[in-house]
């Protein structure tokens, strides 16, 4: 049976980190969350990093805007966040609206201010691997790997998914731990086949019950990133059949309980980090 990694247990120690550390601070560090309508899973989610804030000695600011904010009306304000220098982070919670050109808000964040990583010359950073912050997902993943001394290098990682925030910043930072990389997603042909090669299995698709036991290799690590709601029991789960997994991975993460908590946790680090 695999060891299951306690995501929570993990982020419970980093906020203890974070917050001895914002307390030698001259003063408490500030995070800027702007949320822009009314989707009830964004406002949960900026409630709970404000509640992270609050543990870690973070000070959290909230802007509230409507669904029909004009995207000027959003850019003004990131610009007056990007020249108060009380705000260290600034975090726009996605998605945004229609009308809104997500691409065009990032961009407009600061990159010294950008604590989800997501502004394109903090991604470029990551690439050519100056120092910058890292998305909070796959940074929260690679803590996992170093508390419970799983190695990368020269292993073979396979990432299901390619998403800007978590799939793609994924494989880099793989990458740049010496783990050969492969990416699969929607298009890709046999994708059990390129999985059963995986000593480092990361699947952030958003498919529940993709990855089913067959399609893991004997002993692999299994890093589960999805959160699907069911939509008549209200319960979350992951892309993988845990069940199934756990009889043949070496590690494994719950959900939840596993990459969701260290998410929450790097966003503390990197607004740490911010100031
Ligand atoms: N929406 C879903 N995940 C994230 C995240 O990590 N950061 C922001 N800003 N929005 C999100």
């Amino acid at each position: 049976m695999a060891v299951i990694i306690d995501g929570k247990k993990l982020a419970e120690k980093i906020y203890a980190e974070v917050a001895l550390e914002t307390a030698k601070l001259p003063r408490r560090p500030c995070l800027a969350a702007v949320l822009v309508g009314d989707d009830p899973a964004s406002h949960i989610y900026v409630r709970n990093k404000e509640g992270d804030c609050k543990k870690c000695g973070i000070e959290s600011r909230r802007y509230d805007l409507p669904a029909d904010t004009p995207q000027e009306r959003l850019l003004a304000l990131i610009d007056e966040l990007n020249h108060d220098d009380s705000v260290d982070g600034i975090l726009v919670q996605l998605p945004l609206p229609k009308q809104i050109d997500e691409n065009a808000v990032i961009q407009a964040i600061s990159p010294d201010k950008d604590v989800d990583a997501f502004h394109p010359l903090n991604v470029g950073k990551m690439v050519t691997g100056e120092p910058v912050f890292w998305p909070c997902t796959p940074a929260g993943i690679m803590e996992m790997f170093r508390e419970y001394g799983i190695s990368l290098d020269g292993k073979n990682c396979v990432v299901v998914g390619r998403s800007n925030i978590v799939g793609k910043p994924m494989g880099l930072l793989l990458l740049r731990a010496n783990a050969t990389v492969t990416y699969c997603h929607s298009h890709t042909a046999s994708l059990a086949a390129l999985t059963r090669q995986a000593d480092i299995l990361v699947v952030a698709a958003g498919r529940p019950g993709l990855i089913t036991g067959d399609m893991i290799k004997p002993g692999a690590v299994v890093i589960d990133v999805a959160m699907n709601r069911n939509p008549d029991t209200g319960k979350l789960t992951g892309d993988v059949v845990f069940d199934e997994a756990e009889k043949i991975a070496s590690f494994i993460t719950p959900v939840p309980g596993g990459v969701g908590p260290m998410t929450r946790a790097m966003l503390m680090k990197n607004i740490l980090h911010s100031v």
